[in-house]
């Protein structure tokens, strides 16, 4: 099959997610999934369901510029290490912008999808809808997504106890609108 220039670049792109550990891959598919169900919820075009698809699975590809041991450090964070993690949306952006020069959302949603609603977030403190709507589904949908998950200090959750943890979180974390589409997803 011959692709064009921009379909081959963004194969590229998407490939780079392989930088990601297998866990984190998994994450990123599971928070694609979720992330286009709540755009369809919200109404939004296809094209933009298919561009909140891409930033959900590659949201975090920024932690490959993290160093693992900061990454996987199991107890609290130093002031410097954390200062690294923050770095990741921004980093995602950069590492992504060749590929997706033509898809804004995509990289837009990647670079703001650690903002909170009440503007306490990272790396810009965007609040409320100064942050992409992209962004502030692919936050709700990451959430959620990890309290589903088994993490080494804590059980999974169940998908009613980390609905109620994202709607006790609107409007301070997390957009209500957002929180409201999940908890159409999660009944459905
Ligand atoms: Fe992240």
């Amino acid at each position: 099959m011959i692709q064009n220039g921009a379909t081959a670049r963004r194969h590229a792109g998407l490939e780079s997610s392989a930088l990601l550990p297998q866990a984190a891959r998994a994450h990123g598919r599971a928070v694609a999934t979720i992330g286009a169900r709540l755009a369809a919820v919200l109404e939004l075009a296809e094209e933009e369901i298919a561009d909140i698809g891409l930033a959900a699975a590659l949201h975090d590809i920024g932690k490959a510029a993290v160093p693992r041991a900061v990454l996987d450090k199991p107890g609290p964070l130093t002031g410097r290490e954390w200062r690294l993690i923050r770095r990741h949306p921004g980093e995602g952006e950069r590492l992504l912008r060749p590929s997706f020069a033509d898809r804004p959302t995509v990289l837009a949603a990647v670079r703001a999808h650690h903002e909170r609603w009440d503007g306490a977030g990272y790396p810009d403190g965007l609040a409320g809808a100064e942050a992409p709507l992209a962004a502030r589904i692919v936050a709700v949908a990451d959430a959620y997504q990890a309290m589903l998950e088994t993490r080494p200090y804590r059980a999974p959750l169940t998908p009613a106890a980390a609905l109620a943890e994202i709607e006790a979180n609107a409007r301070s974390q997390f957009d209500p609108d957002c929180a409201a589409a999940l908890r159409v997803v999660v009944r459905a």
